[in-house]
């Protein structure tokens, strides 16, 4: 299966995806990655791993449709299958969500529906004072994370974490958890029964 993976920036998951496809715990290949900021750390890892690796810059573009034909253009040239959001903060919109419908995945470091919407889960919820976060992966629907929920991982909040420490245990949980949610996605292993999401034979993970 043709991967497509869309970041903003440092490309931690793409890489835990890179490396989970390296070791055939994913059988699928990325075609492209696509970042909005030309500084994005994650294109020089696509870059260093033989990725094609495109910047489309929000800003050449009159409106977000006419951003959103242009990434669905590159997607259709590379064939891809299943677009994997990794730290891509830019909300799509209907338009491209229809198009790519239950083949768009998203990450997002807090346990939804808790800090929903927010572009610094960690820490909204370290002020908000909860003693558990997580991690979750979900498919995208047209509204902001909230389409349904494939894998989730708790993680305790400390009374000692600082926003960093918290960030770090978050994005262990997180490059464990992507990767086998793409697996499952990859091998037809789930199924959708309204907004739940029913897992064929979870494999063990840390
Ligand atoms: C990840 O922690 C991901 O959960 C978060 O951005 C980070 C990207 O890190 N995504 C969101 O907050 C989306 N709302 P990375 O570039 O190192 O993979």
């Amino acid at each position: 299966m043709n991967l497509a993976v869309f970041c903003s920036g440092k490309g931690t998951n793409l890489q835990a995806i890179i490396n989970a496809i390296r070791k055939g715990e994913i059988e699928a290949r990325i075609a492209l990655v696509i970042s909005d900021r030309k500084d994005a750390y994650a294109l020089r890892r696509a870059k260093d791993a033989g990725i094609k690796a495109v910047f489309v810059n929000p800003k050449d573009f009159s409106c977000k449709r006419d951003f959103e034909v242009r990434l669905i253009s590159y997607l259709k040239e590379e064939r891809v299958e299943l677009v994997v959001l990794a730290g891509f903060m830019r909300i799509l919109s209907p338009f491209f969500v229809r198009e790519y419908k239950h083949r768009i995945l998203n990450i997002h470091p807090s346990l939804l529906p808790a800090f929903k919407g927010s572009r610094n889960a960690v820490r909204d919820a370290l002020e908000y004072g909860v003693k558990i976060t997580g991690v979750t992966v979900h498919f995208v629907d047209e509204q902001v994370d909230n389409g349904p929920i494939i894998l989730q991982k708790a993680v305790e909040v400390s009374e000692e974490d600082s926003e960093e420490s918290l960030r770090e245990r978050i994005q262990q949980k997180e490059h464990l958890l992507y990767p086998l949610a793409i697996k499952l996605v990859v091998e037809g292993r789930i199924r959708m029964e309204g907004r739940r999401v029913r897992i064929d034979s979870l494999p063990c993970s840390g």
